[in-house]
């Protein structure tokens, strides 16, 4: 019989003790048992059912021609009939195809939807779609629609008046009983979601007012994956729960059981030094290669490190990869820092987004994907493909007069940059790469480089856009000031970026930091790139164990930044734009460095004899 695995509560004073009830006066609170609570499922049971649900996967390789039983295929329609519903109003319909010439007609619409997806991909991840199966219309016996009719139940079906959505989620509830069941049975299914839902609704003349939920490819299997076959072909990674739980508010992550983290101490916490066993690994792969020690010059020196952050050894090429742009307004601009109307930092997010600006032309050339995040623009962004919207506020007050941010706005934004790499890595980026947008924020990179690096305003103050010399040194002035009246402590990078940095800054701080702690390498851009790895370094010694100079601009405040971290740039174009511009042209070098780890033959398996 089944056994209570739940204590049951026996002492009517360890309850919680009833809220009084408001607005339902007629209902007296119905009085609390203090019998034994009903009982869950033996271990046994309940490790099948847990069992199911781990091992269920989407399937669309391996399909078997045998043909399902009448008395299997009812079962797994039976489990579906009993997902919950919204109002109980069971809004679901199966439709059960096996004609072939339909399944035909669907798969010539599903390879439609598939080229019009392939060509929205950046290169990096088109290459690797390329590789991908999405479904198994023609290769199973069987395919299953799942239909949501929003009209059923009547018109007051109870808990759809405000959320007319339920009818739908209730019939994918049914999808995942029949995912489940079929597991079980031993049945894969294959979930294809590749059309245009109303195409869908004509080619299989069902009636107009229903909705397509699903559409399903099922057949027995030869096995079933342990794992994703996405996540097995590098398309995406498992997120941690951790990541997903919160205690009490959003952003207390925390396990049941646990104290609550704190995102940035975490972050902190996970990140190491190169592992010194792939790293003398790759320096003895390097001299065994075809070619005089050390001619890739720079390049063996960055295999070496990407080798030692990921701890293999070749290690994994970057790429995909994804540029981060992060974009937000600074209250400092009010100081006449630059020529350039604060506005345009809204707008030059829209050229992003619209991808006319000179990130998407790089990151189009070398196949990288631009994540836009706004952190801080002062304009209202209205919801775009692409666009995270992650602002903190409405741009930074002006350093001059006092903080630019508080101290928790200053780590809320770090936060974004953590999550941003977060999710870019589980996403299926190997490599991540800065960017950032914000009129004026030379200026507080120039403040920030100046603290940490401990040089006079003068030397690190530069022309930015391209300012006049009046402007510079009014900039210059400018910068001097605010440290006067904040006079930062490097020891303390969060007060300093609080004081006199940017929204776009610390979340490129946070993209640095989250960046090492999931050992994915991170390839900084300009001087706000430089600024911005200054702070994460302050917080974080070993963040400079994912960080690439990518370029080197001509901004001075730049060399300083990179003497300071003692990173050598790998391209020198004069360029001064921001946007993720250098980063990006030396994305195809970093990938080269790793490719030639993986691809170049050694002296013993060429059989070409050694100096
Ligand atoms: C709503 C939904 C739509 C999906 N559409 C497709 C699809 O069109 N093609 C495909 O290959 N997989 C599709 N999948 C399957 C997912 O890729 C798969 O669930 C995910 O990679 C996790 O793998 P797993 O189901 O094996 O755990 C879909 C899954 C869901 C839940």
């Amino acid at each position: 019989a089944p056994q209570a695995t739940v204590p049951a509560p026996r002492e009517a004073e360890a309850l919680p003790q009833e809220e009084p009830q408001t607005g339902a006066a007629d209902q007296a609170p119905a009085p609390r048992s203090t019998g034994p609570a009903a009982p869950g499922y033996d271990d046994a049971e309940r490790e099948a059912v847990l069992r199911v649900m781990r091992e269920r996967r989407d399937i669309r390789n391996g399909f078997r021609d045998d043909p399902i039983p009448h008395e299997v295929l009812l079962r797994v329609l039976e489990a579906a009939h009993t997902a919950p519903s919204v109002g109980h109003s069971q809004p679901w319909d199966f439709v059960v195809i096996r004609s072939a010439e339909t399944r035909r007609t669907m798969h010539e619409l599903a390879v439609r939807q598939r080229e019009a997806y392939a060509k929205s991909l950046p290169k990096g991840r088109a290459k690797q779609f390329k590789e991908l199966k999405i479904e198994a219309i023609l290769d199973t016996p069987v395919n299953i629609v799942v239909t949501a009719d929003p009209t059923r139940g009547g018109r007051h079906t109870l808990g759809r008046y405000t959320q007319p959505q339920m009818a739908p989620y209730s019939a994918a509830l049914a999808v995942e009983n029949l995912w489940l069941a079929a597991r079980a049975e031993g049945l894969g299914v294959g979930w294809v979601s590749f059309f245009d839902e109303r195409e869908m609704v004509r080619a299989l003349g069902l009636p107009e007012h229903l909705e397509v939920i699903a559409y399903l490819c099922v057949g027995y299997v030869d096995e079933f994956p342990d794992e994703p076959e996405l996540m097995q072909a590098g398309w995406s990674k498992r997120r941690p729960l951790s990541w997903v739980v919160h205690e009490e508010t959003y952003g207390r992550r925390a396990l049941p059981g646990e104290e609550p983290h704190d995102l940035l101490a975490e972050t902190v916490a996970q990140i190491r030094p190169l592992d010194a066993k792939a790293l003398g690994e790759a320096w003895e792969r390097q001299k065994r290669m075809t070619k005089p020690a050390g001619a890739l010059g720079m390049l063996e020196i960055i295999s070496a490190q990407l080798s030692g952050l990921s701890r293999q050894c070749p290690p994994p090429i970057p790429e995909p990869a994804a540029v981060a742009v992060f974009a937000g307004d600074h209250g400092v601009h009010a100081q006449g820092v630059t020529p350039w109307p604060q506005e345009v930092t809204g707008q030059m997010v829209a050229n992003f987004l619209g991808g006319g600006a000179v990130c998407n032309a790089f990151a189009a050339q070398v196949g990288a994907e631009v994540c836009v995040v706004d952190v801080g623009v002062a304009a209202d962004l209205p919801a775009t493909p692409g666009l995270l919207p992650r602002k903190i506020r409405g741009g930074t007050s002006d350093m001059t007069t006092g903080p630019a941010m508080t101290r928790e706005e200053a780590k809320a934004a770090i936060e974004v940059g953590i999550e941003t790499a977060r999710d870019l890595v589980a996403a299926g980026n190997k490599g991540l790469l800065t960017g950032e947008m914000g009129i004026a924020n030379t200026t507080a990179s120039a403040a920030l480089i100046s603290v940490f690096t401990g040089a006079d305003p003068a030397e690190v103050t530069g022309r930015g856009t391209g300012i006049n010399d009046e402007t510079l040194v009014r900039k210059t002035e400018v910068v001097r000031r605010a440290l006067e009246l904040h006079q930062p402590d490097p020891a303390d990078p969060i007060g300093v970026l609080a004081a006199v940095g940017g929204f776009e800054h610390a979340a490129m701080v946070g993209l640095l930091l989250g960046g090492a702690s999931l050992r994915t390498p991170v390839i900084l851009d300009g001087v706000s790139a430089g600024a911005a790895a200054l702070v994460a370094r302050a917080i974080a010694p070993e963040v400079l164990a994912a960080c690439i100079a990518g370029h080197r601009s001509a901004e001075p405040g730049h060399v300083a930044a990179l003497n300071k971290l003692g990173l050598r740039p790998l391209v020198d174009l004069d360029l001064r734009l921001g946007e993720g511009t250098g980063a990006l042209l030396a994305l195809p070098l970093v990938q080269s460095a790793a490719r030639a780890m993986h691809e170049v033959a050694t002296f013993d398996s060429a059989g070409v004899t050694e100096k």
